[in-house]
């Protein structure tokens, strides 16, 4: 399917949403927002598609929120658009998301990153949450989301100063996953997702929930929540075909069930 603002391509059982603002650097608008959502909950809803990789160009991920439509807003306006609603509804698909990041990862776009489960960044990948040249601050997740990634010290030097951190220095600090050169990233993210994608449906989506209330919760409700979703998935055919295929040497066939 194509459309103006967001590409989206199914190869194999993974799902591709590339951002389409080239002009503007994949400026974040809220038409391409609501877009975005709407590709990335149908992929979550087709049992066809295993895992999601998000990504922009060579040259941005994506420099942020749209500068142009919000400047004129009033506070009232802001919150009537939902704007920043879209971020939680990226937070909430349930299957494993990759972005693949080269060049601006911006603001709004930083956040967009962040709020996927893990990064593959290419050489050029430059992370950085320059809302304060802005007069404003970050709103979509970065004062909560880099902090618990990067640490205190550094993404106060990022949201308080606009330090940009390189792909290297990203990779140092945990943000990224892989970091490769520019003109593999993509590849390498979708080959990240080919790899995910295999793997047993059911056991994916309740291994990604437990991770992120590490990040939602206090320590004994994650503790718990882990464990009633591991004892869920012994009711799954996919288990018992996971240890059988182990005792029998032979690779496994997930039912999804
Ligand atoms: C609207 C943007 C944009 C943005 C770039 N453009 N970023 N338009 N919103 N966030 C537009 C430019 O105006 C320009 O349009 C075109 O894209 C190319 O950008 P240049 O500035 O000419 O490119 P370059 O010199 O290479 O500089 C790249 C850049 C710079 C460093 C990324 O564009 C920049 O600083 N952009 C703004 C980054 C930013 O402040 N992001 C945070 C936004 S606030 P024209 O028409 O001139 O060719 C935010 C808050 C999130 O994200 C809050 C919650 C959602």
């Amino acid at each position: 399917m194509t459309d103006s603002l967001i590409l989206t391509e199914i190869i194999g059982r993974v799902g591709i949403i590339r951002l389409n603002r080239p002009k503007v650097l994949n400026a974040l608008n809220q038409e391409l927002m609501h877009t975005l959502v709407s590709a990335l909950q149908d992929f979550d809803k087709n049992p066809e598609i295993g895992c999601i990789v998000l990504t922009g160009s060579e040259r941005a991920f994506a420099a942020g929120a749209d500068v142009k439509e919000m400047a004129d807003a009033s506070p009232f306006e802001m919150i009537q658009m939902g704007y920043i609603e879209q971020w939680d509804a990226l937070a909430a698909i349930t299957k494993p998301i990759i972005a693949a990041v080269s060049g601006w990862c911006l603001g709004g776009g930083c956040e967009l990153a962040l709020a996927c489960d893990m990064i593959v960044a290419s050489e050029s990948a430059k992370f950085g949450q320059p809302e304060i040249t802005l007069g404003i601050m970050t709103g979509a997740g970065a004062s909560q989301r880099l902090a618990r990634t990067v640490g205190k010290a550094v993404t106060m030097e990022m949201v308080l100063n606009n330090r940009h951190l390189s792909a290297e220095e990203a990779l140092g600090y945990g943000l990224v996953n892989r970091l490769t050169p520019v003109d593999t990233f993509f590849e390498e993210a979708l080959a990240l997702a080919k790899e995910i994608a295999a793997r047993a449906p059911l056991a994916l989506h309740s291994q990604k929930k437990a991770v992120t209330l590490a990040f939602d919760t206090t320590l004994p409700e994650g503790l718990a929540a882990e464990r009633r979703l591991f004892f869920l998935l012994f009711s799954t055919l996919d288990q018992k075909e996971g240890m059988q295929a182990f005792l029998e040497k032979r690779p496994p066939s997930w039912r999804g069930a």
